[in-house]
């Protein structure tokens, strides 16, 4: 039977990663276990390679250790990451290189916990929007301390995290991005 591609969008998924932005300011408000919920499932459907999932997400809700996060900046001064501290929930990706299994494969010789856990995170930023949760990626920060401020298990690494909670009024700037020539190359 022929397969029909029908040029139609299925899904609203393009409107919700054009929608998705750098929320940097929250209300008060905790996140609540149903959307919680709903953030976990959405990593935990992602894919990684090989389905080795080398990961952990940790929610964060605690005061001390959000404003831990908010300065644990690699350079310059804390305040530049400041805006954190007003987030009601973090989730910080703790991911561990999976070098053997990944070299026994044979298949592939790099090792993609990163890539891994940024795909989940993603997914988990996507789903947020279509909650109506705001959410910011977070990869400025010093990794030693940071593993220190989360207590990571040695061989861990935390690799990237995200601010999530429901945006105070701060409407969204105009995103900026490369024209689609300059970005895709036919070959
Ligand atoms: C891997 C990664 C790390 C980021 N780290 C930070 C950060 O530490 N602090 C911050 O304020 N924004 C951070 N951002 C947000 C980017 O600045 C933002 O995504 C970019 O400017 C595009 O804006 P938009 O997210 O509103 O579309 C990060 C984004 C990514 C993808």
């Amino acid at each position: 039977m022929a397969t029909t591609h029908n040029s139609t969008p299925r899904s609203n998924i393009l409107e919700i990663i054009k929608k998705r932005y750098s929320c940097r300011k929250y209300l008060p408000e905790p996140v609540s276990e149903e959307h919680q919920g709903i953030l976990a499932q959405a990593v935990r459907w992602a894919p990684s390679a090989c389905n080795r999932q080398p990961y952990n997400f940790l929610f964060i809700t605690d005061r001390d250790t959000i404003g831990a996060i908010s300065r644990a900046v690699p350079t310059g001064p804390e305040s530049i990451n400041a805006w954190i501290a007003t987030a009601p929930l973090i989730v910080a990706a703790v991911g561990r290189p999976e070098l053997f299994w990944h070299k026994l494969t044979q298949v592939i010789d790099k090792d993609y916990h990163r890539t891994d856990a940024a795909i989940a995170m993603d997914h988990l930023s996507l789903v947020a929007t279509e909650l109506g949760l705001g959410t910011c990626w977070v990869g400025w920060f010093h990794r030693r301390k940071m593993g220190q401020i989360l207590d990571v298990a040695r061989g861990d690494e935390a690799i990237i995290l995200m601010t999530v909670g429901y945006p105070d009024k701060e409407a969204p700037r105009a995103k900026q991005r490369k024209e689609l020539s300059e970005l895709i190359v036919n070959k």
